[in-house]
């Protein structure tokens, strides 16, 4: 994960300094035209990396050069083509605080008419309306526009039955790329699918389009009541992602509220300056900003914002979609919000009286996901085998028993896979009794499949994910495996094979600790796996786990305990251990600057949080 560095470079209103590294993109380089920039055959103009292409065959496209005023007089014209641009409107745009010389515009021009072979007398680009001013004649489109953008869609993989609602949500983010803001809610229970729409949507778009992809997860508990919490996280992706740069400047500029909550992006003084700027910030000025900084990041590069489990969602994230969803300026901005309504219906949840406001006022689209039908489980069946052959009566079988739900489905399946009743020989279905004969005991809830599956595993294996589920839908080995009464190695061993057997754990990024280590890091394929595990255990043992884990990680973290000092107090305090919860609560608390938002609330069970959003929850006091 790349860190953006601030340490030396002039300029912004914070005071904030910016190394900046200038793109070097050497003539005759693959280049992609993407969202940020504009075409007219056949050039395009990269209007974030400021130059010019020429198109070439083969796709290795040929950079021009221009100077820098050359390139904005070109910009300006291109932006306004089809229309006439005074003189005194193009030094104004170009040379918006200098007194200049008609002449240095003519010799600009002369240069953009040189590079693009344009003959004043009979011109093809820029047209000269004496003693007016010039006009962009070529006809010019936005590179990566929505019809381009969808030509290229992939295939979807893996996934069934949502052909539609993946081609809805491409045409949502279509008008997204003409300027319309889209606010679009998926919902359906849980297990339903979608987050792995989600997935397949991000992939086709990703592959696809120019845009910028932003995820943020809303956690139940202490996580579900901090202000902000996805969005947080959505936004330390944009910062450490691919023009991340870019981002912390936008936020440095525009967010100094949202920059100081990323402590690993600004130096000591830096932070000290910007908590100096924001003291008494109020609630209102954070949200004020951070949705003029989202609509400069969206306003070249369409941005495609994900917040996971809305059910789960604190108050601050609702008025921010609100907030989104309401303001009026052009930006190429996309949320996707997920819900499962059955919680969302409970009393007082925050999102409750906003989202049927937006739907009345059509600020949103709501994209209801349904079970799946027999024929896409057919379809799912099929896909696995390697003839596309599914034995009759089996998908019937498995919709009957799972109405639809793709998680249910999936666990029948293993059900009976489980039992012996069907397997997959030679990458070919095999019944081994008459479906009519099955008595598919279905358990009533998902949650006793769930345990069906987990007591199928060995002893050390529940062991491992009983200490795994602590620390919420992800863990780190080298803070769990202790708790799971293993050495480190085995640990990772049994991890790393129900990965391979694509049972219940899936790898994800590697954590470092303030010691210096770094350790491997999973997480459950679904977070009710980790309920389940959770649940299930005596509230003694799970105390005990908890403990365990507060004290490894209090050792890991020993150089630097503020950092993790959060997570440490939720441990102690969980584990009965109120001394240290109250000297780690403490800790985390005198990382305070700057005023909470909201009351801190009970912790119940948190997820543990990559590095940076363990400082930032930490530092922010939240
Ligand atoms: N359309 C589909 N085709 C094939 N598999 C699917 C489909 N939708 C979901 N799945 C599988 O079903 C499981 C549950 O899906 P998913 O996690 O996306 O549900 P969800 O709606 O996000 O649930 P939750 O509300 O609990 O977050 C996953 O293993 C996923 O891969
Ligand atoms: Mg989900």
């Amino acid at each position: 994960m790349s860190v953006v560095n601030i340490r030396s470079v002039p300029h912004f209103r914070s005071g904030i300094h910016i190394r900046t590294a200038e793109p070097r993109l050497a003539a005759g380089c693959r280049s992609m035209p993407s969202a940020h920039g504009k075409e007219f055959d056949p050039f395009w103009l990269d209007t974030v990396n400021q130059c010019l292409w020429r198109r070439c065959r083969g796709g290795d496209d040929e950079r021009i050069l221009l100077k820098p005023k050359a390139f904005d007089m070109l910009r300006c014209l291109v932006e306004h083509a089809g229309r006439l641009v005074t003189q005194e409107q193009l030094l104004e745009a170009v040379w918006p605080d200098t007194h200049v010389q008609p002449e240095v515009l003519k010799r600009h021009m002369f240069d953009i008419r040189n590079v693009l072979g344009d003959d004043p007398k009979c011109p093809a680009y820029i047209e000269t309306l004496p003693r007016r001013g010039y006009q962009f004649i070529a006809p010019v489109r936005s590179c990566g526009s929505a019809q381009a953008a969808f030509a290229d869609f992939p295939a979807p993989t893996g996934l069934v039955g949502r052909d539609r609602a993946l081609a809805d949500l491409r045409a949502y983010l279509g008008r997204t790329f003409e300027g319309s803001r889209q606010i679009v809610f998926v919902t359906g229970e849980a297990g339903i699918g979608k987050t792995a729409l989600l997935d397949e949507f991000q992939r086709q778009a990703a592959a696809g389009t120019p845009v910028r992809i932003a995820r943020g997860q809303c956690v139940e508990g202490y996580g579900g009541k901090e202000p902000y919490y996805a969005v947080l996280e959505a936004v330390s992706g944009l910062c450490n992602g691919p023009e991340g740069e870019s981002v912390v400047r936008i936020l440095a500029a525009q967010a100094p509220t949202w920059l100081v909550q990323f402590p690993s992006l600004v130096t000591r003084e830096q932070r000290e300056m910007l908590q100096r700027e924001i003291q008494g910030t109020t609630r209102q000025r954070m949200l004020r900003e951070i949705v003029e900084a989202l609509e400069t990041i969206a306003s070249e590069i369409p941005l495609l914002l994900v917040l996971e489990d809305l059910h789960w969602v604190d108050p601050s994230t609702v008025d921010f979609i609100s907030a989104l969803a309401r303001s009026r300026s052009d930006a190429k901005l996309m949320v996707i919000g997920t819900y499962r309504p059955a919680d969302f219906a409970l009393s007082g949840h925050p999102l409750r009286s906003v989202e049927p406001d937006l739907l009345v006022h059509r600020l949103c689209h709501e994209l209801v996901l349904e079970g799946l039908k027999e024929a896409d489980i057919g379809a799912y069946l099929a896909a696995e085998s390697v003839d596309g052959t599914v034995p009759e009566g089996l998908a019937a079988l498995l919709h009957e028993h799972s109405d639809g739900n793709p998680l249910f489905m999936e666990a029948a399946l293993e059900h009976l896979t489980g039992r012996g009743l069907v397997s997959l020989e030679g990458g070919r279905w095999q019944l081994q009794a008459p479906v009519e004969e099955i008595d598919l005991e279905v358990p009533e809830r998902l949650r006793r499949m769930i345990e069906l599956q987990i007591d199928r595993l060995s002893g050390a294996e529940q062991r491992a994910l009983e200490a795994a589920c602590i620390t919420g839908n992800s863990f780190t080995a080298s803070v769990t495996a202790s708790a799971a009464d293993t050495k480190l190695e085995d640990f990772v061993g049994l991890c790393e094979g129900l990965e391979h057997r694509n049972y219940i754990v899936l790898s994800a990024d590697a954590q470092e600790f303030p010691d210096g280590s770094a350790s491997r890091r999973y997480r459950f394929v679904h977070a009710l796996y980790s309920e389940v595990l959770y649940r299930r255990q005596w509230p003694g043992r799970r105390a005990k786990l908890h403990l365990q884990i507060g004290e490894r990680l209090e050792a890991l973290c020993a150089a630097r305990p503020g950092e993790a000092a959060a997570e440490l107090a939720h441990h102690f305090e969980e584990g009965g251990d109120a001394e240290r919860a109250a000297k780690y609560r403490q800790l985390a608390g005198r990382r305070v600057e700057v005023r909470p938002l909201v009351e801190i609330p009970d912790r119940s069970r948190r997820e543990s949080l990559p590095p940076t959003f363990t400082l930032t929850l930490a530092g922010a006091g939240f």
